[in-house]
């Protein structure tokens, strides 16, 4: 059996502390109410925590606008009550990685306010600045968030770049000061004992020449500050300071194609992992319905582009920034739980150390906003007076925001059927979805049939069958338009490969396979026969696993 390593096997679970568990009823999730759900994870079966970011933060980006990076942000508890969380997640056998951000920092940053006075001042450098005529920007990049990349400051009568929101000022990686600061910080973090680093936006550290315009490239809008050529100068800094440590990273990497991945998570990589966004970006359109052969290929892309030692995957359904993977796939009511376990199993089986976001293991799903008041998220308030710009109506405008927002994934948890689901006796600044009556933790954890106890199984046959871990993955089937099927190869003659089958879609799917020897059925969403026949019918998002004679 190949060797593995700790972050290999393991299952991630992503809280999102905003909504997870609020302690002392003031409506905001915070670290003792992490704590009190230790033995809910422990039940589920996941390995290690994933925290966005608890640092202190004037909120503009929920956190991602750090003001201090060493302090806790005084909403979610204090230091020391991390250093109890960290430690009892310790005692559990439970490891912690953080959110790490440093593309950028919140305007409110010392560094910033010091920066924006003058140009000479020492901490002018740690931004990146550039001169020009008020209201005539230095280029035409766009920022992920809309407008341009560069804001006017007076103070020091320069434009700085942001990649995301004005409040979010990009940090200068040219300046050997700040590096040094930055990494001097996350050696500070590493050493209290955390397991690791979850590294935000990190493919945007290096601008491209600002004299480049931005063209008309519409479908990389952002390629001038995404994984641009002299990155990998800021990335082996960090790399080598992650390797004096036992860690998990993962790198947040947009633009990063599978083909250049390898050389982010290959064995001399930056990364362990990165999260890609190739299978995600097919979601963010305004057309709700996923596009099934898409969705396969880019799946496919990524496990291939990765597969025999080239590097490792993160897999994901959902996250803080998209909405939940039921909806996106269209799903009727009666349904939602069949497909949440489809697509369960449709992820959880590939090649890589599979994520869980807070609340995918009950299938919580979209929330019914029809009035822009509803959203806190500030991204999708200026996508909405975009949208309004372009001459959609309001009615017509909160149609695209309803299923698109980040804020579908940071309603709160739903616990059970009590007042606010349990997640706090007040009111919150994003509503509880209202199907929390069906859908919480307290109806399904002692329920066999539940998707939350498909994701325990899910988990414990990882643990028990390694094959699921190391196995090489191989497509069947690529050209169908429903289904997704894949092997994952066993090392020996035996009983040892897994086979899974998965319909993606709420229609009958008909297929035909090649025989499979003595197949045997491990895993299933419908109640079916062991047996598998060359010429199958599955019935909406029905999903199978099973054990099959080795290919070898
Ligand atoms: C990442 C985060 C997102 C945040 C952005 C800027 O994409 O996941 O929530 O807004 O970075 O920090
Ligand atoms: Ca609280």
């Amino acid at each position: 059996m190949k060797e593995t390593k700790w972050w290999q096997q393991a299952v991630g679970y992503q809280i999102y502390p905003r909504s997870f568990n609020d302690s002392n009823n003031d409506g905001i999730g915070d670290l003792p109410g992490i704590m009190e759900k230790i033995p809910y994870l422990k039940k589920l079966g996941v390995d290690f925590l994933w925290l966005n970011p608890i640092f202190v933060s004037p909120n503009v980006d929920n956190g991602y606008d750090i003001s201090d990076y060493q302090g806790i942000a005084p909403e979610f508890g204090t230091m020391e009550d991390f250093d109890k969380l960290l430690d009892q997640a310790h005692q559990a056998d439970l490891k912690i990685i953080m959110d790490l951000v440093v593309n950028h920092t919140s305007d409110q940053h010392p560094w910033f306010l010091q920066a924006k006075l003058s140009r000479d001042n020492p901490y002018h450098d740690y931004y990146i600045w550039h001169d020009g005529k008020k209201d005539t920007p230095p280029n035409d990049w766009p920022s992920i968030f809309g407008g341009s990349v560069w804001e006017y400051n007076e103070e020091c009568g320069q434009y700085y770049f942001h990649t995301f929101a004005k409040e979010q000022p990009d940090l200068n990686w040219d300046s050997p000061k700040l590096r040094q600061d930055i990494l001097e910080m996350i050696t500070w973090w590493l050493d209290k004992g955390i397991d690791g680093y979850r590294v935000d936006a990190i493919s945007h550290l290096k601008k491209a020449d600002f004299t480049l315009p931005q063209g008309n490239d519409n479908a990389r809008p952002f390629a001038h500050f995404q994984n641009v050529a002299g990155i990998e100068d800021y990335l082996n800094e960090l790399k080598n300071v992650f390797a004096k440590y036992d860690l998990l990273t993962v790198g947040e990497a947009s633009g990063v194609s599978a083909g250049q991945a390898p050389s982010w998570v290959g064995p001399d990589g930056y990364f362990k992992m990165i999260f890609e966004f190739d299978h995600i970006n097919l979601w963010q359109k305004t057309e709700q319905k996923i596009n099934i052969p898409g969705f396969k290929k880019a799946l496919s892309t990524w496990q291939n582009g990765l597969s025999h030692g080239q590097g490792w995957n993160a897999l994901y359904m959902e996250n803080h920034d998209v909405p939940r993977s039921i909806s996106l796939f269209d799903v009727p009511e009666d349904l939602e739980v069949t497909a949440g376990k489809a697509i369960a199993m449709m992820y959880f089986c590939l090649q890589g150390t599979p994520f869980i976001y807070q609340g995918q293991e009950l299938g919580m799903t979209n929330f019914p906003f029809t009035k822009i008041e509803q959203i806190e998220t500030q991204n999708s308030h200026y996508q909405y007076q975009e949208l309004l710009a372009q001459g959609l109506t309001k009615k017509e405008a909160m149609v695209v925001i309803q299923s698109t927002t980040r804020d579908n994934a940071r309603t709160p948890m739903q616990w059970d059927d009590s007042k606010n689901a349990g997640f706090s006796e007040v009111n919150s600044r994003l509503a509880v979805n209202p199907n929390y009556k069906k859908i919480n933790a307290t109806a399904q954890i002692d329920q066999p049939d539940s998707l939350f106890s498909f994701y325990q199984k899910l988990i414990q046959l990882r643990k028990n069958h390694p094959v699921l871990i190391t196995g090489e993955f191989l497509e069947l089937l690529p050209d169908h338009q429903q289904m997704f099927v894949y092997k994952r190869l066993g090392e020996t003659k035996e009983f040892a490969d897994f086979l899974v089958l998965v319909n993606l879609t709420d229609e009958v799917a008909r297929f035909n396979l090649p025989e499979q020897k003595e197949a045997q059925l491990i895993l299933s969403n419908y109640t079916v026969e062991n047996s598998l026949t060359n010429s199958e019918i599955f019935q909406p998002f029905e999903a199978r696993l099973y054990q099959v004679a080795s290919e070898k």
